[in-house]
């Protein structure tokens, strides 16, 4: 069975799904994005991502390209047409097409609407978390506004791509202060020498973290403590634990961050249990 897209209001075979040179999607990354995972036939945490995806919108003036229960009933036919029960759900919106010009074009600009889904093997993630993975920090160079989940990504993607050849799965940012602000697209956390849980508060300019958001709930409920500071890549290098979160790696365990065993280089016990919560929040 051959894919299907979905752009801007119609459902095509995804080898035929393109859109306009003019998108200031593709001229200027003028545009954002939320990657849902679905699991089991569940979309996890849907309606923070839409939460996430309207204020983006609204934090770059863009019109809405349709209803947010419009926006829904399509996710819910794309993954049903797309026969998927563990998948990933990317929603792209951008600006719309203009004529190239940096401002915002004037008067009212259609933006435009790209859903695409594929599957995506979460028992693989699952797996994986039961040895963890290497990590490789990198410095931070990304643009001021990491609050706004933009387009713009060819910073994280060089981080990312620089973490891969020095053998890593992931890029732990490191601001000009020395400080860990978050991965190249997750995020980023430890466990320090009192067993608290710590990761960089939202106001220290990073991404909201839907996943990062929901682990604060379940480490809250389950009375584990929970510190919202700024932290080192030495103090992290040092610390009891590591892990990541997001939509795509879930809570995951970090043992390697440039080329040294975090503790003992297995999961700690903090992370494989925040593992474990997540799973069962995700009902898998
Ligand atoms: N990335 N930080 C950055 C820079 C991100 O791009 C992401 C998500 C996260 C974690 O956010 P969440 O828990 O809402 O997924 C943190 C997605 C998965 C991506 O770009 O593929």
């Amino acid at each position: 069975m051959s894919r299907i897209a979905y752009v801007n209001g119609a459902y095509v075979p995804h080898d035929m799904a393109f859109v306009h040179i003019d998108d200031r999607g593709y001229q200027f990354a003028d545009g954002v994005y939320e990657v849902v995972s679905v699991i089991g036939g569940k979309m996890i945490d849907e309606e923070p991502h839409l939460d996430r995806l309207w204020r983006s919108m609204g934090e770059l003036r863009m019109t809405e390209p349709v209803t947010r229960s419009a926006l829904k009933l399509i996710s819910k036919q794309l993954v049903q047409k797309n026969r998927l029960k563990n998948a990933l759900l990317y929603i792209q919106v951008s600006r719309g097409v203009a004529k190239r010009d940096h401002a915002f074009p004037q008067g009212d600009l259609r933006s435009s609407l790209v859903m695409t889904c594929r599957r995506f093997d979460f028992g693989a993630v699952r797996e994986r978390a039961k040895t963890g993975i290497k990590v490789s920090s990198q410095p931070d160079i990304r643009w001021g506004r990491c609050d706004i989940k933009a387009t713009a990504l060819l910073p994280n993607v060089l981080a990312k791509q620089a973490a891969k050849e020095a053998g890593a799965f992931e890029a732990i940012l490191v601001d000009a202060d020395g400080n860990v602000t978050e991965g190249s697209s997750t995020s980023v956390w430890m466990v320090d020498k009192n067993g608290t849980l710590v990761t960089r508060p939202l106001k220290d300019n990073i991404l909201p973290g839907i996943t990062r958001a929901t682990l604060i709930e379940l480490a809250e409920k389950h009375q584990i403590r929970i510190e919202e500071r700024a932290f080192s890549i030495e103090e992290a290098k040092a610390s009891e634990e590591m892990f990541l979160t997001s939509a795509t790696s879930c809570a995951m365990p970090i043992v390697e961050l440039d080329g040294s065993a975090i503790s003992n280089g297995k999961p700690g016990s903090v992370a494989t249990k925040l593992v474990e919560l997540y799973w069962d929040f995700a009902g898998k």
